[in-house]
């Protein structure tokens, strides 16, 4: 399995490399660094340098395109840097679990988050094929009826609003029925009140829709 090899790999570098344990001072001053740096030519191409150095883990799952290699596993090419940051932050708080991600996350300083949000935001996501074309045309009506508002009409996302065009439907599939499951007085996503919504042949007919996109 892929997350064994990885696990041990990381259990490695972690213990010889002794990555620096930094953690957010404030989510919304990261904020404000990376919005500087994606409008300046000179510090994004620096920031987006350095990232291609910290991503040789990442790669593994998500592609060094950004990509995803797996279909459990979300593409991060072409997504918005500040959700690709403001997830990591999930991830690293607790707000989000997954034991992979979570390692990864307490184990980047705050400036190495900022560079990987910016080296994978700047790939291309490539077309996903091999949906069911029945079950994507019963989708796009759900789409755009329910999603596209928020996600964009074409599922292209905006700032952290994330894309969803191209996104694996599996990984997608589990997202919706996570949000689905989420009790809103504990966790604040307006994705919460939308998943309640869909019935699992929705959930399928939508992710399938995406997928293509
Ligand atoms: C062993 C595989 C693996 C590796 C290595 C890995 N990830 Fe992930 N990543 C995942 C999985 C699986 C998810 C989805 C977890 C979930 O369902 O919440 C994820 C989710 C994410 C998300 C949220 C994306 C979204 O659409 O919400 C980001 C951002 C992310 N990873 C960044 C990274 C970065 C940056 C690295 C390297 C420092 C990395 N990942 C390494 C497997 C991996
Ligand atoms: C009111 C705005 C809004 C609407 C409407 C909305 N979303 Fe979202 N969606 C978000 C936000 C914001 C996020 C980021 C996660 C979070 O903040 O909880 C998100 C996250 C997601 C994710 C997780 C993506 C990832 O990479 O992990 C999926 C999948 C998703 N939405 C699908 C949908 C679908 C399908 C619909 C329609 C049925 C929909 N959304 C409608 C705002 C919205």
């Amino acid at each position: 399995m892929i997350r064994n090899i990885f696990l041990i790999n990381l259990t490695l570098a972690l213990g010889l490399g002794g990555a620096a344990l930094v953690q957010a001072s404030s989510t919304d001053e990261a904020m404000l660094q990376l919005e500087a740096i994606m409008a300046d030519d000179e510090r994004r191409q620096a920031s987006y340098a350095a990232g291609h150095e910290r991503i040789r883990f990442c790669g593994y799952c998500h592609g060094e395109d950004g990509n995803s290699k797996r279909d459990y596993i979300p593409n991060l090419a072409t997504q918005h840097p500040q959700y690709l940051f403001e997830q990591f932050e999930k991830f690293g708080d607790g707000r989000r679990e997954d034991l992979v991600m979570t390692t990864l996350a307490n184990s980047l300083s705050l400036q190495e988050r900022i560079d990987i949000a910016v080296y994978y935001s700047q790939q291309t996501a490539n077309p996903r094929p091999g949906g069911d074309p029945a079950l994507a045309a019963v989708g796009e009506p759900i789409y755009q009826r329910s999603c596209a508002f928020c996600h964009g009409e074409n599922a292209e996302g905006f700032r952290n609003m994330p894309r969803l065009a191209g996104q694996p439907a599996v990984y997608m599939e589990t997202a919706l029925k996570r949000f689905r499951q989420m009790n809103p007085q504990q966790d604040n996503s307006p994705m919460i009140g939308v998943a309640k919504a869909l019935s699992d042949s929705d959930i399928s007919a939508v992710a399938t829709y995406l997928q293509g996109r």
